[in-house]
């Protein structure tokens, strides 16, 4: 798997002593009542388990299924809910986590999604964020680390469906972006959560 990475963006070592602060920011500004954690798959899975087993707090974890790729390194803009229940957040302080901040599209439909649905409030928290324009007007309280307008890949983040499971974040080398290992041809037809 290493060999398929060009460079290493963010070790380990850095992401970790980085979900240490932001597990006290998130601590601190969430008042003394239960709050609903949900969490993007499959993208924001390994994020999440790293940072919520920091945050002392009482919380219930929710998962989401929200397609927003369609294969390969490019945004669509349409974001469908695939889950048959959307979880109960009725006035509820809600934890919003997602791998990344791209366009803003994902987070901008599941933040309107969870104020239809009642939510009290909501805050957000990715591991990275683009440094770009985003195509609608979204922000995230918690970023981990900004990063700049490439795509990349690890703790969580994919491509055509591999590679979460690097421990630091990285950039794919082009040929494998060209030629991808799946033997699969990068099309619009794989929803790529
Ligand atoms: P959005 O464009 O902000 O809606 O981002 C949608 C989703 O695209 C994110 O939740 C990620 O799953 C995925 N995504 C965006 N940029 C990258 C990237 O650089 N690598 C891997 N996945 C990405
Ligand atoms: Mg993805």
């Amino acid at each position: 798997m290493r060999n398929d990475i060009e460079r290493v963006l963010i070790d380990e070592a850095v992401i970790e002593k980085r979900l240490d602060a932001m597990a006290m920011e998130i601590a601190r500004d969430f008042p003394e009542e239960t709050l609903v954690v949900i969490i993007l798959l499959k993208g924001a899975l390994v994020f999440a388990a790293d940072l919520l087993r920091r945050v002392p707090r009482v919380l219930e974890i929710e998962c989401l299924n929200v397609a927003s790729y369609h294969g390969g390194t490019e945004s669509t803009g349409k974001v469908d809910f695939l889950d048959r229940h959307f979880p109960a957040v009725r006035g509820r302080q809600v934890l919003l986590l997602d791998d990344i901040l791209d366009t803003g599209r994902t987070l901008h439909a599941v933040h309107e999604r969870l104020r239809d649905e009642g939510a009290a409030a909501v805050r957000t928290g990715v591991l990275l964020a683009k440094d770009k324009t985003r195509a609608v007007d979204v922000t995230a309280e918690y970023v981990g680390f900004v990063v700049g307008d490439e795509f990349v890949v690890g703790y969580g983040l994919d491509y055509l469906g591999r590679y979460r499971n690097l421990p630091y974040v990285g950039v794919l080398k082009a040929a494998v972006i060209e030629c991808p290992r799946t033997g699969q041809p990068d099309t619009a037809e794989s929803v790529n959560l």
